[in-house]
Formats: C-alpha cells, structure tokens, sequence
C-alpha cells in the first residue's frame, strides 16, 4: 500500500501526538472546509464516492444533504460502538490516528450546521476513550475545538460517551436512545435521525471510519480519492481478518482488493496450510461466503452481486476442520442474546433458531429441523423495528443454503462430519 488514507500511524508511529499529525498535513482539510461554503464541502464529500464504512455503504455526502438547513440545535454523531462479530477496526483509528477522526467531525459539524458532536463509544472500550480523550483535549487547547475554531466564528463541542456494551447500541436509532439515557431500544424510521435524532433534533450518524476519510477528501480534494478503488466503491478499507489465519490483523487496502489477496497475502494464509471452507466476509451479518468466492473483489457492488456484502469489512475464514453446524450455533446464539426484545418475531425467533442449531449440534436434532429454521426465518425477515432482525437471518439463512449437508449430516448421524474439528471462536 503506497498511500495510508486512516492507519497514519504505519508512516509515523507517534501520529496520534498533535504535531506530529500536524507534520503529516493534519487540520490542513479543517482549515480549507472552514474557507469554503458548508454546501460546498458537502457537495466534495458527494464527488469523493465516499460510502459508510459502518455496514449499509450508504453515500456520506447524500446523508449530509438530507440535514435541515434551519436554525435547530443539529448533532453529528460518531458510531464507535463496533459491536459486529468479527469487527475491530475503529478501535485502531481512535487509539492510534484519533486526531483524524476529530478533524473529520469537525468539518462535518461545519459542512451540516452542528455545533455539537458526540462519538458513542463502546463501554468495554475505555482504554480507546482514554486515549481519544487526551487528543480532544489537545485539540481544545490548539483551538480545533471549542468556540471560533481558527477564527471562521464556527463553534463545535465534541464529547465522548461510553456505551455499555450492548450490540443494538450500534444500530443508529438505538445509539440514539441510549445517548438520550433511555435504554437502548430501537426507534421505527421514518423520521429518520436527520429530522428526529438525539434530542429531537436533526442528528447525522455515522461511522468512525467513514468519519475518519475525510480530512484527506477535503485537503486533497475528492478527485483524488476517485483514483483509490473500483468505480462507486472508492477509497480505501481497513480490512479485519479473524478466524484460522497465520496473521490475524487489521490490513488498509485500497477498496475491491480481492479475498485471495488479503487472506494469502496479508493475513498469512490458512492455518497448518489447510483449506479454506467457508469465509464471512463482512462481519457476522454477511452471508457466508465459500473457497469458490475467493477472487472476490471485497467493495460493496461486488459482494453484493456475490450473494453477500462488504458489512463492516470484518473476514472470518475458517478452514476445513470447522464444524459449520457449531459456528453458526455460537453466531445464533449472540443474536439472541443481543435481541432487545422489542418486536415479537425477533424476541421469539432468534433464541428458537439458537436452540434448534444448538440442539443439532448436541446430536438431538430431529427431521424437519431445516425447514422449521427457514419457516422461522421467513417469519422474522422485514418484519422488524430494526434491522438486527434481518441481520441474524442474513447469517442463518446463509449458512444454510450454504452448508446445508452438513446440517442434514448432524441430523442423520447424531455428530459431526468433521473428523478432528477445532473451534472457530477460541
Ligand atoms: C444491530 C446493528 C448494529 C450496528 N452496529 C454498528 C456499529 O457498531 N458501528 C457502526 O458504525 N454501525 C453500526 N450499525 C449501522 C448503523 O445503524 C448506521 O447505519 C451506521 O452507523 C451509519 O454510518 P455510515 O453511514 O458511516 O456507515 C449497526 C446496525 C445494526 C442493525
Ligand atoms: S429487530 Fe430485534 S433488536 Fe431490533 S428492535 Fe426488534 S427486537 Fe429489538
């Protein structure tokens, strides 16, 4: 990778330090916004392509346009709730480059009228708070923060504010009740956060890393991140990858580099040289994805057409000694355990899935189990206040279709397929 857009840090290892992000053309992009019209800046982020990295790949700069151009209290808010199974990525900007994601809400603050910002943090996150804590001080005390930033006569308060660790808290309007200090039950949309968010009032969502890209949008204008990455999925990615790997980590790649290259290249190949079986390719709620799939080009279209989708960009690979049935029972079970209970398909049906797949899994399960699990799942698709219903389906469901055998396997033989099966989630 020639050029690092988010992990700065890979050029210089103190970058999370005022000046020496300032060295590397830091606040350039705040100070260019601030002589701009807001709706310019906006309309930049709309050229750039930029999409959200938080899961959905909705375009940043059509999001921003949609905020009310009236004189109400306006709130931009940053997702660093990074609850999706397999994600840890905006852990490393906040920690490592928080400086980048400060300038980047700034100018968002600027370009939507907000004047007030927070970054919703998850609870077992409080080393990374601490640590972006000390960088919103020091940008406070240089004047990136606080009242007439730079002399523009623009005011933007920043707070950070620690979740407690409850995946629904990620989905935008749950964040959003949980901010407010109910508890974290998603709102049906519409109205949709630009005209009811925190408060009530007109509130932007978005994630850290989507956050993160644009001061170098801004400083270097959005022509230039159209040079990164395939058509309509520009820019680039911090790609994490998990699971029976030699080299787990978090690698920035330009957007579309393909799974093969990644997982081969990057994180080291498969464990032991075995083969790869399956491969979730965007964090837990992305349909599974197998070995023929492994030229993908990982950007939003391509997975997509692929019958999956780029997610959070979170890869877990597992080889050919994982016990699927096992997996996804694990994965099953975090859905229900995460349901907030609010609407009854996926209260009901998300711990009847985990207990079938579980009971499967055990040697207890009986005939008919396969189709009961796609009966409920078909029950529960579309018919929820928010989307961690779908979520848990996208993941089931696509197992199933997937690895169908292997259920049917554990069925008629009461175990595994696997001869020497090892764990997926340690
Ligand atoms: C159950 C659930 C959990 C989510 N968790 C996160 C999360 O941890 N971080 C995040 O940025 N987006 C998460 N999202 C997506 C957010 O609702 C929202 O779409 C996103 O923050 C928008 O940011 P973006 O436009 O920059 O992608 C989640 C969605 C759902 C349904
Ligand atoms: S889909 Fe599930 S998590 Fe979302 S509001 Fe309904 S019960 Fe809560």
């Amino acid at each position: 990778m020639s050029e690092y857009v988010l992990f700065k840090q890979l050029i210089d290892p103190d970058v999370c330090e005022l000046g020496h992000y300032i060295k590397l053309g830091g606040y350039e992009g705040l100070k260019k916004a601030l002589q701009m019209e807001p709706v310019a800046v906006v309309e930049e982020v709309k050229k750039s392509n930029l999409r959200g990295r938080g899961g959905a790949g909705f375009p940043t700069g059509l999001k921003w346009s949609f905020m009310p151009k009236d004189d109400r209290q306006k709130y931009f808010v940053c997702n660093a709730d990074e609850g999706e199974p397999g994600t840890f990525k905006d852990r490393y900007i906040m920690s490592e480059n928080p400086h980048q994601l400060i300038e980047g809400m700034v100018i968002g603050g600027f370009a939507m009228g907000a004047t007030v910002g927070y970054v919703y943090i998850r609870g077992e996150f409080k080393f990374v708070a601490d640590e972006l804590q000390k960088a919103v001080d020091e940008a406070y005390e240089a004047g990136f923060l606080g009242k007439d930033i730079l002399g523009s006569g623009f005011d933007f308060d920043l707070y950070l504010h620690l979740g407690a660790g409850a995946y629904i808290c990620g989905e935008e309007t749950g964040l959003i009740q949980s901010l407010e200090g109910h508890t974290g039950k998603p709102r049906l949309k519409p109205p949709f956060p630009a005209q009811v968010g925190v408060f009530g009032k007109p509130t932007t969502v978005n994630n850290v890393e989507t956050i993160a890209c644009v001061p170098d949008i801004i400083r270097k204008g959005a022509n230039w991140f159209l040079t990164i990455g395939p058509e309509r999925n520009n820019g680039t990615k911090i790609y994490g990858v998990s699971g029976h790997v030699n080299n787990p980590g978090v690698f920035e790649l330009p957007m579309g580099t393909s799974l093969r290259e990644i997982i081969f290249e990057h994180a080291g190949g498969i464990l032991d040289g075995k083969k790869v079986k399956a491969i979730i390719p965007g964090g837990s709620s992305a349909p599974v994805l197998g070995p023929e799939h492994l030229d993908v080009a990982m950007d939003f279209d391509s997975l997509k057409e692929a019958g999956s989708m780029l997610g959070s960009g979170a890869i877990i690979v597992m080889h050919e000694d994982t016990c699927i049935v096992e997996a996804f029972a694990r994965l099953a079970e975090f859905y229900a355990h995460e349901s907030c209970g609010q609407c009854t398909p996926c209260r009901e049906g998300t711990p009847w899935m985990a207990k079938i797949i579980r009971n499967i899994e055990d040697g207890k399960g009986q005939e008919g189990d396969i189709e009961l699990l796609y009966d409920i799942c078909s029950k529960i698709i579309g018919r929820t206040v928010c989307p961690l219903g779908d979520a848990a389906v996208f993941c089931i469901k696509g197992a199933l279709d997937r690895f169908r055998d292997e259920f049917e396997y554990h069925i008629q033989h009461k175990k595994c397929m696997v001869e020497n099966k090892v764990a997926i989630y340690g």
